[in-house]
């Protein structure tokens, strides 16, 4: 990875743009291509979610393995987490939680959520523990908003639950784990609290079934973890961990992040140096970051961009219509509109809005139903827990286009460098 990138579980920065493919070599996983996702949908029955058309899910590691497994009528459980460090989530956290919604029902799962309240206190010096903690409820209402199935979701405070057959393979894993690895992996040293130094251990464990006897009583499941992909390094240790201990090794999806609205190649945070979209902004607000704070690849002049067109490399709305405008067709208008100078940046913002504006709203609707009961009753560790799996009819794919996945062509054919005639608006 070039010097000026750095991707850690805890810091994200780049000066060039993230290079995704160079990640997936350093980590040592996989495309996820065209030929993958029809194996998804074929297996799953389900039509491929956007972000995998679109190669926003773009990198796995043994998903081909998970999907022969649920072919064979294993089951599969789906394992994701959050640290909860602020009031509410922006979108760009978003993303794991509705596209692990989306793969719980292909899948039939069960999906466990680790809310790392202890994480978070370890790592930001001005979060009390019990501040993280009350967070955890918090972040966990926007969590079950993404529509989980209650009698298959568990979702627990890491702080409140460690202990019984979790704490046992915590320390299976802490056997295995060296200082040196914790330094080569994630270039923690003596200088890092204790805290922060085993933390990869706890985040380790949930992907392994046998730490949750209230749920798979013992019995050893494939876990699948979706996630960002700066959260692959801990899944590359737990692998490797769980070869050791004889454990089914996790298999993973990982996606991009989604940009921040200043800087189309870098990532959300909610640390409150970039600009972001938050699940509870009221539109007037979600309106006004767009307009005033959304990076455009538009030209300086309406003259220039009449003439030279829109850069969508850098062009942030246009990103998030990748992510959020699921009609393929108007996507692909728009980029040609915009790209050849037909579309004015007004316009796409103006789109771009809208569609956020929708998720956003009906975010927030289905968030305002959920109480504290039923907080309460997914984070119950003792009921009775749905492994049940049901059959869905086959669906036609005679009028889908090819899915080409990684290989996606985000601007539909014209190719401009990034940065080339780019500022702000
Ligand atoms: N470390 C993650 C964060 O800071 C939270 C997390 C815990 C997680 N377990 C996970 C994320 C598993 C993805 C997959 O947000």
């Amino acid at each position: 990875m070039e010097e000026n990138t750095k991707i850690t579980p805890w810091e994200v920065t780049s000066t060039t743009g993230i290079d995704y493919l160079k990640l997936i070599n350093q980590f040592g996983c996989q495309p996820i291509d065209g030929k993958l996702i029809r194996r998804f949908e074929k297996v799953t029955k389900m039509h491929a979610h956007p972000w995998l058309r679109r190669g926003i899910f773009f990198s796995h590691k043994d998903l081909d393995l998970a999907l022969d497994a649920y072919e064979r009528g294993e089951e599969i459980y789906l394992y994701t987490g959050r640290g909860p460090s602020s009031e509410s989530l922006h979108l760009g956290h978003m993303i794991p939680f509705m596209f692990t919604k989306y793969l719980q029902e292909a899948f039939n799962a069960i999906v466990v959520v680790q809310m790392t309240d202890d994480e978070k206190y370890y790592f930001k010096d001005s979060l009390s523990l019990e501040e993280a903690n009350r967070l955890t409820r918090q972040n966990a209402k926007d969590i079950i908003a993404c529509g989980f199935n209650p009698k298959k979701t568990w979702i627990f405070s890491n702080l409140e639950t460690v202990g019984g057959s979790l704490y046992r393979n915590i320390v299976l894993i802490m056997k295995q784990t060296s200082g040196n690895m914790i330094h080569g992996i994630y270039g923690l040293d003596y200088n890092n609290s204790v805290g922060q130094f085993s933390w990869p251990c706890f985040q380790a464990a949930p992907a392994f079934s046998t730490s949750f006897d209230n749920i798979f009583k013992g019995e050893q499941i494939f876990c699948l973890v979706p996630m960002a992909i700066d959260q692959y390094p801990y899944f590359k240790m737990a692998r490797e961990i769980g070869q050791k201990l004889g454990f089914k090794k996790p298999a993973t999806i990982q996606s991009r992040f989604l940009p921040s609205l200043e800087q189309a190649h870098d990532k959300a945070s909610s640390t409150g140096e970039k600009e972001v979209i938050f699940m509870n902004d009221p539109r007037e607000t979600v309106a006004k970051k767009i307009r005033e704070k959304a990076f455009s690849g538009g030209g300086m002049t309406k003259q220039e961009h009449i003439e030279k067109g829109a850069n969508l490399a850098v062009d942030v709305p246009y990103h998030y219509l990748l992510y959020f405008l699921d009609d393929d067709a108007e996507l692909k208008h728009i980029a040609h509109e915009y790209q050849s100078g037909r579309m004015m940046t007004s316009e796409i913002k103006k789109r771009v809005t809208e569609v956020i504006w929708e998720v956003v709203k009906e975010h927030q609707e289905a968030r305002a139903l959920i109480t504290d009961e039923i907080v309460e009753l997914f984070m119950n560790p003792h009921r009775d827990f749905d492994r049940s799996r049901h059959s869905r009819e086959s669906i036609d794919h005679s009028h889908d286009e090819q899915h080409l996945g990684f290989h996606f062509d985000p601007y539909f054919g014209r190719h401009r460098p990034t940065g080339e005639s780019s500022h702000e608006k």
